[in-house]
């Protein structure tokens, strides 16, 4: 603990003021009094592995390897002002509003988020060796992560046409349609995307028509009873983002499926939906120097359980919500994304005892946030007047939506499950 000569803090127009008189400066109860004691090698170590080495390890997808004291400590200053922000690791759901259980969440917790900048604050400092944990063991070569949970190799590989980055350019978007090699109707049990090792330092997301890849994703598994359905002879049509890093890479998706077995069908059918988006192509408008909000309302027309959340825009981009206008009136925020980032395509999915259960006539609300200034970092041009389009200097605005529609005896019999549950919850 740092000592304080003398210090006196007051508020004047809502800042904090610090006066201090000879001595260190501390304020006392706040971060800087307490970062003495953060250690690399007892504190933070343990949360860099859980929570970054997944990407930040040789021969992943990020920059730079962060798996030493070694490899982390000149990165120092560049983990606090992404921490800070919220941009890692790749999360950018509001903390404050709305939903907060997701099966597929990789961000920090306040604590560990804390621990984190006070170390910084304190100089990054490494401790005491002996207090390291052991080193990660990372599976080595290429597994199925659905695979080691399921229990078994996936039944069906489908690969897209192989693409080869150069060493330096600008960033591709890959989108080859293929036969899947399908040859009768089955139910999807769960699906996982991977690209080849050599790959997965160029690979920043793949999306198909089946799944998702997204480092630290292991896939898509759907809950009881629920798949859908892949038909005999189904084309698969991906759409991959490459970047590049100084190396001609070539690499390829491989999607895993796995089935139900044959005789099974299961009650539900997982569906998809781009919300949103013919009213974005109908309205969107981006004017120079503007900030600007849009917003799209998609009714239900049945009992619907939402499983997953994507929004997805451009490059102005900066957040998106995704509310509930239930046919009473009554509104309920279910998500919001407020720092969106256009490099990652995060697909929100929802814990299975919280994932929304809505009634037949609700509204889905959806806003969008865009900023078309010169405070947006990522904004090529702030002087062009842009409208909805594909290629990524046009903007667009939609939610990716997994849900399945329920019938309205089952749609009675889940709220009833989950006020119970809430209730029990309650006793104990
Ligand atoms: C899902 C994969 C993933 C996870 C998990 C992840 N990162 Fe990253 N990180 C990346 C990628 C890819 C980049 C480069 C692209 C970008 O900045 O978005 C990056 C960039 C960074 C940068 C900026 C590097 C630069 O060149 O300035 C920092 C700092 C960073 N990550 C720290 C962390 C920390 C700390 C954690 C854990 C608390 C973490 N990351 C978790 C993938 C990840």
């Amino acid at each position: 603990m740092r000592q304080t000569i003398c210090s006196t803090r007051f508020w004047w127009n809502g800042s904090l003021i610090l006066l201090r008189v000879g001595g260190t400066l501390a304020v006392a109860g706040s971060a800087a009094a307490q970062t003495a004691d953060v250690t690399f090698a007892r504190d933070v170590a343990p949360i860099l592995q859980q929570k970054c080495e997944a990407c930040h390890r040789t021969g992943q997808m990020a920059p730079m390897s962060l798996t030493t004291y070694a490899e982390v400590r000149p990165w120092a200053r560049a983990i606090r002002s992404k921490v800070a922000a919220g941009d890692m690791p790749p999360w950018h759901m509001d903390k404050t509003t709305g939903i907060q259980q997701f099966v597929n969440d990789i961000s920090l917790s306040t604590d560990q988020r804390d621990t984190i900048l006070r170390w910084v604050d304190a100089g990054a400092p490494l401790g005491n060796r002996a207090d390291l944990p052991p080193a990660m063991a990372w599976p080595e070569g290429e597994r199925w992560r659905v695979g080691d949970l399921l229990g078994r190799e996936p039944d069906l590989l489908v690969s897209s046409t192989p693409w080869t980055q150069p060493a330096e350019g600008q960033d591709q978007w890959w989108q080859p349609v293929v036969d899947s090699g399908n040859t009768e109707d089955r139910w999807i049990k769960a699906v996982e995307v991977r690209p080849t090792l050599e790959g997965r330092r160029i690979v920043h997301h793949g999306n198909s028509a089946l799944a998702e890849f997204a480092v630290g994703k292991a896939g898509e598994i759907y809950p009881a009873d629920t798949g859908r359905l892949f038909e005999a002879g189904e084309t698969v049509s991906f759409d991959i983002h490459y970047h590049s890093v100084g190396e001609e890479i070539t690499d390829y998706l491989t999607i895993g499926v796995w089935f139900y077995p044959k005789d099974v069908v299961p009650k539900y059918a997982v569906r998809h939906s781009a919300m949103g988006v013919f009213q974005a192509m109908d309205t969107f408008d981006l004017p120079p120097h503007t900030l600007t909000t849009h917003q799209a309302f998609v009714p239900l027309e049945k009992p619907t359980r939402i499983l997953s959340y994507q929004p997805h825009m451009h490059v102005r981009g900066k957040a998106m919500s995704m509310e509930a206008i239930y046919p009473d009136g009554r509104i309920e925020m279910l998500s919001h994304v407020d720092h969106f980032n256009f490099n990652w395509h995060v697909n929100y999915v929802y814990a299975d005892d919280v994932a929304p259960l809505l009634p037949a006539g609700t509204m889905i609300k959806l806003t969008a946030w865009h900023d078309n200034t010169a405070g947006n970092r990522a904004n090529p041009d702030p002087t062009q007047w842009v409208g909805w389009g594909q290629r990524s200097y046009d903007d667009m605005y939609h939610a990716h939506v997994r849900f399945i529609e329920l019938t309205e005896d089952d749609y009675v019999t889940m709220v009833r499950e989950r006020e119970q549950a809430s209730i029990t919850e309650g006793d104990q």
